[in-house]
């Protein structure tokens, strides 16, 4: 099936959902799938619209089945577009439509400067549970062309509200046990009974109509969505998609779920956080700093509280020993 095609299945899947109800279906039509603007394969040289048709098809494009196996960079038949709904177009939660100017900024992770091709890469490592595309590659320059072009976008639109999260902080441990329930109720009947999705069609290159959240073909136990709080987040403010109704409690528990069950581990996590108080503080793997005085359970599921006010210390006292080596 062509990039162009794809859809089709995605209308009788409306249909076959139709018997859960109003909301999910209302959810449901608002994935959108919009038709690749070109139906040219790969262009010469890096283009918007094979950026745009990258970040959507790239289960096709890039992933693990595609048809050049040269071009197998993604480990997972996930597109971008999983997350970054509507392309990354759409305002709030990981959008990608404020994305450019923030780069190049340091990272923590990387422990260095990461410009946008080196943050794009990182969501292919983790995220997309795949190799880093080369630095030159038409694939990764077209990539970092739409996203700048949605800033543009954005800027001519006369910058309108980004909408900030919803989603408030419990100041407890994440209950993945309660998590279990609330996911069986509202995020089963699209996700999979086992967190598996479904495909849009056989064949995984046509990529999932409802993406897996745990297993083989999810994102890795490296990637962002792995963090308790960036999921909730998500969660709180995207799902079920079209018409998300949990609260920020019940985000928190499914969130925690969903990260305690199996997916694919990343390689060499431990080089990850060169300097260790520079970790978010739902960093769910180590090594972490030296004598940190929480145990391994809290600081994957919470209470986070506690956890970010202990980084906060040790950061102003490596700042102020730093000021003092100056001196
Ligand atoms: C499983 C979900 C997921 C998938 C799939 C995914 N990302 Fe991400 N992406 C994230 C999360 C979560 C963050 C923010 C991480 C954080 O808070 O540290 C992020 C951050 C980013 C950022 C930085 C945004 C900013 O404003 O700083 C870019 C750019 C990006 N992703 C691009 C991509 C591209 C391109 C792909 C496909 C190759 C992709 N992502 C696939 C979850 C995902
Ligand atoms: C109406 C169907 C539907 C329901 C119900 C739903 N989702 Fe989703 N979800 C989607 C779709 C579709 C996407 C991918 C969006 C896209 O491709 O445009 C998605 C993406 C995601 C992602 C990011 C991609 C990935 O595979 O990791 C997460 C996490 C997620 N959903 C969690 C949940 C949780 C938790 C619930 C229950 C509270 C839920 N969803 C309920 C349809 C649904």
């Amino acid at each position: 099936m062509k990039p162009s095609e794809k859809g089709a299945g995605f209308l009788v899947t409306i249909a076959a959902t139709a018997a859960f109800g109003a909301a999910v279906v209302a959810g449901a039509l608002l994935i959108d799938r919009a038709e690749p603007v070109s139906d040219e394969l790969i262009p010469p040289e890096a283009t918007v619209e094979y950026g745009e048709r990258l970040l959507r098809y790239t289960a096709e494009l890039i992933g693990p089945n595609a048809e050049d196996p040269s071009m197998r960079y993604s480990g997972s038949n996930l597109d971008c577009a999983s997350c970054h709904l509507q392309n990354g177009e759409s305002a709030g939660t990981l959008s990608l439509l404020l994305s450019t100017p923030r780069y190049p900024r340091h990272s923590g992770r990387d422990g260095e400067m990461q410009d946008m091709r080196a943050r794009i890469n990182g969501c292919m490592e983790r995220s997309m549970d795949g190799r880093r595309l080369p630095r030159d590659s038409v694939e990764l320059i077209s990539m970092e062309l739409y996203i700048a072009s949605l800033s543009e976008r954005y800027a001519g639109m006369g910058t309108p509200e980004h909408p900030g999260t919803t989603f408030v902080e419990p100041n407890r441990r994440a209950d993945a046990e309660a998590g279990r329930e609330i996911y069986a109720e509202h995020c089963a009947v699209c996700h999979g009974e086992n967190g598996e999705g479904l495909l849009e069609t056989g064949d995984p290159r046509n990529g999932y109509t409802f993406p897996p959240l745990w297993g083989p073909d999810s994102y890795n136990d490296g990637a962002g969505m792995h963090r308790v709080l960036t999921a909730s987040r998500f969660v709180k403010d995207r799902m079920p998609l079209g018409a998300p109704n949990l609260t920020s409690d019940e985000a928190y528990d499914v969130a925690a779920f969903i990260n305690s069950q199996p997916r694919p581990q990343k390689a060499n996590l431990e080089a990850d956080f060169p300097n260790r108080i520079l970790r978010p503080v739902d960093s769910p793997y180590g090594p972490y700093a030296e004598g940190i005085p929480f145990l391994e359970d809290q600081l994957k599921y919470g209470p986070f509280r506690p956890i970010r006010e202990w980084y906060r210390e040790q950061r102003e006292a490596q700042a102020a020993a730093l000021e003092d080596e100056r001196g």
